[in-house]
């Protein structure tokens, strides 16, 4: 007999809180350079079910704290290089636990030096963002770097308008937007840039019929929604391209009933967590875009996410 659809709560804080217990297996170890992107991950997952204290906040906030390197910038884990995402995940984490308090006590700088190692990381001649020293720019470490900055008050350190002028130039034809100008349109990128540009409060040069047409295309007959034309369907899309067309106020463009069917369907009803489609394995990833997704589409329940 088919499992009833609906959504899994308790499974799914069994399967992230066994996250972190699976040191014996090969998985944990291979996504080491993924940790505290999947902390973030796993505990905003938590904190949409209802269930944000789940994980026990203090080793939560140690480990958050023994990624941070002296220059302000965070890595994975322990002893890994310090890169924009991963002081993204760490800000972001500090800020859903509101631990800026314990931030400034442990750490002499506090939000400062977090915010000067990332304002380092704009390029003063096109107002975008590499994602470390070795200078990598991409769309994704713009919007990481705003993101960051508001949260913790400090968007003054950069440079916003030339960022933004950056985005508008990664605009494409077709009403999207890419990694850099003239790159393809893509349902992550397009997230990154137009949440970049919200934050900015510049929405203003947006065709956003015309984004919001392009968007809405991504959903398919099974009610999921792909990344980007003739791609297959993919549960984290249910965030990247239902956050845009959110920003858009356009969230009534796509069938939001097929889509939360969808989603459900990606969810192992035994042993908790989301997949990227029915059947497939399950991952931290996946599980928090779900189920972010849903919370989109009002799923009965769910906290409210801020799709910025
Ligand atoms: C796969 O691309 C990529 C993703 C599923 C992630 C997309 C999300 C972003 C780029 C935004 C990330 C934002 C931050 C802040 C880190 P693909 O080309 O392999 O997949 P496809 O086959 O579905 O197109
Ligand atoms: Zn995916």
């Amino acid at each position: 007999m088919p499992t009833e659809l609906r959504l899994h709560v308790d499974q799914h804080v069994r399967y992230i809180q066994s996250l972190d217990t699976r040191k014996g297996e090969l998985e944990y170890w291979l996504t080491e350079h993924l940790r505290l992107n999947g902390l973030y991950w796993g505990l905003t997952a938590l904190h949409l079910l209802g269930h944000g204290d789940a994980l026990p906040r203090h080793e939560v906030l140690d480990f958050v704290f023994s990624c941070m390197h002296d220059n302000g910038g965070f890595g994975a884990a322990p002893g890994h290089d310090a890169h924009m995402l991963y002081t993204v995940s760490a800000v972001q984490i500090l800020a859903t636990l509101d631990a800026f308090d314990e931030l400034e006590a442990r750490v002499s700088g506090g939000r400062q030096e977090i915010g000067q190692y990332i304002a380092a990381l704009q390029d003063l001649e096109t107002g975008t963002f590499a994602g470390d020293e070795w200078g990598e720019t991409d769309t994704r470490f713009l919007y990481g770097a705003f993101n960051a900055l508001s949260l913790m008050g400090l968007l003054h350190m950069v440079d916003v308008d030339k960022a933004v002028a950056h985005v508008q130039r990664c605009a494409n034809f077709d009403g999207g937007y890419g990694t850099s100008p003239g790159a393809e349109s893509h349902s992550g990128q397009i997230f990154t840039c137009l949440g970049a540009l919200t934050i900015a409060g510049r929405l203003d040069g947006v065709d956003q019929d015309k984004l919001g047409a392009w968007l809405s295309e991504r959903q398919l007959k099974n009610g999921g929604l792909n990344g980007r034309p003739e791609k297959k369907e993919d549960v984290c899309y249910s965030w990247w391209v239902m956050s845009s067309l959110a920003m858009l106020n356009k969230l009534h463009w796509i069938d939001g009933t097929k889509l939360a069917t969808f989603i459900l369907q990606c969810q192992d009803p035994e042993l908790g967590g989301l997949a990227d489609r029915p059947g497939d394995m399950v991952d931290v990833f996946h599980t928090v875009f779900g189920i972010a997704g849903l919370s989109l589409l009002k799923y009965p329940g769910l906290e409210e996410v801020d799709p910025v």
